[in-house]
C-alpha cells in the first residue's frame, strides 16, 4: 500500500477508524514536526500501548497518517525487538536471561519452554494462552533460575517443573473463558 493517495479524506478516516481519535491526533502533532520520519519509533511505541502489538491494519494506519511507505514502517516495526507482531497471550512468560540465572540453567528452562509450547522466543501459543520473552535480571537472583509468569515469580525451577507450572496457567486461562 502507497502513502501517496488522491481520495486522502477516504483514507485518513480509515485510518483513524483503525487507531482512534485519540492516536490519529497524536500523530498529526507527529506529522507537523520537522522530520517526520525520526517520529516514527515514538508514534509505534504509542500504538502498541494501545493495541498490545502492531499488526497489520495499525501498520498501514501508521504509514497512511504518516505519509510514510507501508514497508519502512512495517521494516521498523520488524527490526526491533520491543516491538510485538503479533498480540499478546493470556499470559506472558519472561525466562530471566540475566547472568545468575544463565549459570543456574536458564537455557534448560528456556529450552523446556519451548519445547512444551512448540513456540520461539516473541511468539505466542496457537491457542492464544502464552507468549514467550526473554528478560533481564529480574531482581530475585538469590533464587535462579528465575521465571516470570505475568507478575508472578518463580524461583529454583528446573526443567521437570515447567510442564506443571504451564498447565496450572492453562487451567485458569480455561477457567477464564468458563
Ligand atoms: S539474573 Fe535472573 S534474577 Fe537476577
Amino acid at each position: 500500500m502507497s502513502a501517496c493517495t488522491d481520495n486522502w479524506p477516504e483514507v485518513e478516516g480509515a485510518a483513524k477508524t483503525v487507531l482512534g481519535e485519540d492516536l490519529a491526533t497524536q500523530i498529526a502533532e507527529f506529522r507537523s514536526q520537522p522530520h517526520p520520519e525520526s517520529q516514527l519509533i515514538a508514534v509505534l511505541h504509542k500504538v502498541q500501548q494501545k493495541f498490545g502489538y502492531l499488526g497489520v491494519p495499525q501498520l498501514d494506519a501508521v504509514a497512511q497518517l504518516m505519509r510514510i511507505p507501508a514497508a519502512k514502517v512495517a521494516g521498523v516495526a520488524s527490526f526491533y525487538h520491543f516491538f510485538r507482531l503479533q498480540p499478546r497471550g493470556r499470559f506472558m512468560i519472561n525466562v530471566c536471561l540475566g547472568t545468575a540465572c544463565y549459570v543456574k540453567g536458564a537455557d534448560r528452562i528456556a529450552q523446556k519452554v519451548i519445547e512444551e509450547l512448540g513456540i520461539q522466543w516473541g511468539e505466542t501459543s496457537t491457542d492464544g494462552v502464552f507468549t514467550l520473552e526473554g528478560s533481564r535480571c529480574l531482581g530475585t537472583c538469590g533464587i535462579a533460575p528465575v521465571i516470570m509468569i505475568d507478575d508472578e515469580i518463580h524461583g529454583d525451577v528446573t526443567p521437570d517443573q515447567i510442564p506443571v507450572l504451564l498447565e496450572k496457567y492453562l487451567k485458569k486461562a480455561r477457567q477464564e473463558k468458563g
